[in-house]
């Protein structure tokens, strides 16, 4: 009882107008207070967020026009572009430049359908290499027919070339030569072999957010992801903004249980997700295949969530999948999940990960690493053309 007056005493405090500078006052998806504190104007920056704001008199509060509907976010696809947006047509070629887009369960670029094919490279930024090797990095990626790689890195102790800093709860971003200067020249060498990126924001967070709690609770979780996106769509409309997560699905009895179908568990739902309109795409995990079953267990799953990819009509990407066992029969499970992904109209799919040879060193091996000698290269390629193919 005491803890509902209370509740009720702040509810009643916040509608008296409480919300500080800065603070979210309106936007699709959000719900909350919408009045400022004294002096300070509720401001709309774009239909997805407004802000209140000082030294402005007028007040212009976004209504949300749609149900509040759940969505996500951690990735955004970002175009190596750093040059204004040029206005698309269609028949501009597709090039370095421009930005991604969706058009129902495909991506665009300058208007053509652009494949969303590749693999991670987070290393060839963080490892001290040099402009040349990580040029190398990159001409080695591009030449397997990739389009896309997948990058990120933060830490929790500042230490090497590092990104995002989190310590506790404070977040700090590097910006310095062994940080976001990295990442531009990471970007500017794909630039140049006409790859695009996907970056992780904040990987630690998400998979904070994402341990199982003994109250789960899916809604207040999902409209977390909602303005998360949001916010980021304020700052940045022109990127597509996805989860990035596991791809969890929510229905546990036909599975028999199995883990990452009882997303409800913790909170997740990749259907449910898909469905929110400031979320762009789907991506999913094949990293959780039952030992022993590992193959027909990942077309089962790259199967579900092509079908939720087609009922949302939105584009799923595949991420992080790989095996690292060696010998012929590597070459033909890889081989049977690509063409699953050929036969299911799955969008793209990134794997856990490239590798290169610089003049004669291997770059790091977990286990997964695809170098240009590897078969599994080849069957890249052959996939990259045939994806390029099927469209
Ligand atoms: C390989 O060695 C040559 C000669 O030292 C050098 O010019 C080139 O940049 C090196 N390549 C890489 C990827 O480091």
């Amino acid at each position: 009882m005491h803890r509902q007056a209370l509740l009720l005493a702040i509810l009643s405090a916040s509608a008296m107008g409480s919300v500080p500078e800065w603070g979210q006052c309106g936007g699709l998806q959000f719900t909350g207070e919408t009045d400022c504190a004294t002096g300070f104007a509720c401001v709309e920056l774009n239909p997805y967020y407004s802000q209140c704001l000082a030294g402005t008199a007028t007040t212009t509060v976004t209504t949300p026009t749609t149900t509040p509907t759940m969505v996500s976010t951690t990735s955004t696809i970002k175009s190596t572009s750093t040059t204004t947006h040029t206005t698309t047509t269609a028949s501009s070629p597709p090039s370095a430049t421009g930005f991604i887009k969706t058009s129902g369960m495909r991506f665009t670029l300058n208007g053509q359908q652009f494949v969303s094919v590749g693999s991670n490279a987070y290393w060839p930024a963080l490892l001290g290499y040099s402009d040349a090797e990580i040029d190398q990095a990159f001409s080695d990626i591009a030449g397997s027919g990739a389009t896309v790689c997948r990058a990120f890195n933060e830490v929790t102790s500042p230490q090497g070339v590092y990104f995002h800093l989190w310590t506790g709860s404070t977040a700090t971003v590097n910006t310095g030569t062994d940080g976001l200067q990295r990442l531009d020249c990471l970007i500017s060498s794909a630039k140049s072999h006409g790859i695009k990126f996907l970056i992780a924001l904040s990987v630690t967070r998400l998979l904070h957010f994402l341990q199982p709690r003994t109250e789960p609770k899916a809604r207040s979780k999902i409209s977390c992801f909602g303005m998360t996106s949001a916010f980021i769509k304020s700052l940045n409309p022109n990127h597509l903004v996805a989860i990035g997560d596991e791809g969890f699905i929510n229905d546990p009895i036909p599975h028999n249980f199995d883990f990452p179908y009882q997303g409800g568990g913790i909170g997740i739902d990749f259907e449910a997700n898909l469905a929110v309109n400031t979320l762009d795409f789907g991506t999913f995990h094949d990293s959780w295949g039952e030992s022993g079953n590992d193959i027909a267990w990942g077309q089962q799953w790259i199967t579900d969530h092509a079908a939720f990819m087609t009922s949302a009509n939105k584009p799923v990407i595949m991420e992080e999948f790989g095996l690292t066992f060696t010998g012929t029969q590597r070459a033909n499970d890889y081989t049977t999940w690509y063409n699953t992904v050929i036969s299911t109209g799955l969008t793209g799919d990134l794997l856990w990960q490239a590798g290169s040879v610089f003049n004669g060193t291997e770059t790091p091996n977990d286990g997964y690493a695809i170098y240009p000698t590897d078969p599994v290269y080849t069957l890249l390629r052959q996939h990259a053309a045939a994806l390029k193919a099927r469209g």
